[in-house]
């Protein structure tokens, strides 16, 4: 039978592409090509000979390569862009606009030649305005291009919550809607602890305390990190949506789709639950929402809009 072991390229040769590296290799879903720009040599080669060094205790066969050269990541079936400046302690997502633009533009250029067929998910900031930029840029079908982090901001609510409850994290189902900024919406009303309304479960107070630190999770551990922001949840966040559509998994995660009509927006890629399988974003699910979180769910699509109306291509 041929051999038909899947290539994941990783642009970004930073935290979360070491750990993207890592979890690919580990969840055995190809080989991984480590990409970033030639200064960052050392690090990418290094990187990929250490993983490639500890797969013998695991005894999984995936390779990783660290390159400079987009040829080496020519013909990726998934591509995973951290590449960009994070932001420091005192500065918003969208102050990384013009910096991480100029990064994008080379990226989806590349991506353009190099994996046309590729699903790609982006992991940059500001998130929203970088995957509407890349789309643009890179020509890629809209079902073929995501951004990353519904799954990231739905997986700290659910952490906040099973911390509140004291519960297993199993237990909790949840979800976050909008933009990857401090108005994204946490779905209170949708979320359920074994089945048990969450409003049941924790008292308003309290909920209102999660929901803001859900929002401002990013920056919590900017603040922490103090010279970057999170790299081990973004990382597996991505790692869940690679797997889904590597192995047809039809997940519904949370991701920043293009959006034609649903939730009364167009031509913006926005927070949405999608199912992700072999065909790339095979649907959008649009959830029915009350005239409070329709409200809530517009004020986090003006601030994208806002952002996406500053990018010039
Ligand atoms: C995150 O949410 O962790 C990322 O978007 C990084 C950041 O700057 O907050």
């Amino acid at each position: 039978m041929a051999h038909t072991k899947k290539k994941i390229g990783l642009i970004g040769g930073g935290q979360i592409g070491g750990n993207l590296a890592l979890l690919a290799v580990q969840k055995q879903l190809g080989d991984v090509v480590l990409y970033d720009i030639p200064v960052a040599e050392g690090l990418v080669k290094g990187k990929a000979l250490d993983i490639n060094q500890l797969s013998a205790v695991d005894g999984y066969d995936c390779r990783v390569t660290g390159t400079t050269d987009w040829k080496d990541v020519a013909g990726s079936d998934v591509v995973i862009i951290t590449a960009g400046v994070p932001r420091k302690p005192g500065m918003s997502r969208e102050d990384l606009l013009e910096v991480n633009l100029k990064i994008m533009k080379d990226v989806a250029g590349n991506i353009k030649q190099h994996c046309p067929n590729a699903f790609v998910i982006n992991v940059a900031n500001p998130l929203d305005a970088m995957v509407f930029a890349l789309h643009k840029i890179a020509g890629l079908p809209k079902n073929m291009v995501v951004g990353m982090a519904g799954v990231l901001d739905t997986s700290r609510f659910k952490c906040f919550i099973a911390e509140a409850l004291g519960c297993s994290i199993r237990d909790v189902e949840a979800l976050v809607l909008g933009g990857h900024g401090d108005d994204m919406v946490p779905l209170v009303r949708h979320s359920t602890v074994g089945g048990v309304p969450l409003t049941q479960l924790i008292a308003k107070d309290k909920l209102d305390a999660i929901i803001d630190r859900t929002r401002k999770g990013g920056a919590e551990l900017v603040n922490l990190y103090k010279t970057g922001s999170a790299y081990f949840a973004p990382a597996s966040s991505s790692i869940a949506m690679a797997e889904s559509y590597l192995l047809d998994r039809k997940r519904v995660l949370p991701a920043a789709a293009l959006l034609e009509g649903q939730y009364g927006i167009s031509g913006y890629f926005f927070g949405v639950p999608t199912q992700i399988g072999a065909g790339g974003v095979e649907k959008i699910i649009d959830v029915q929402l009350n005239d409070a979180e329709k409200a809530e769910l517009n004020k986090s699509f003006e601030s994208v809009k806002k952002t996406v109306g500053e990018v010039k291509l």
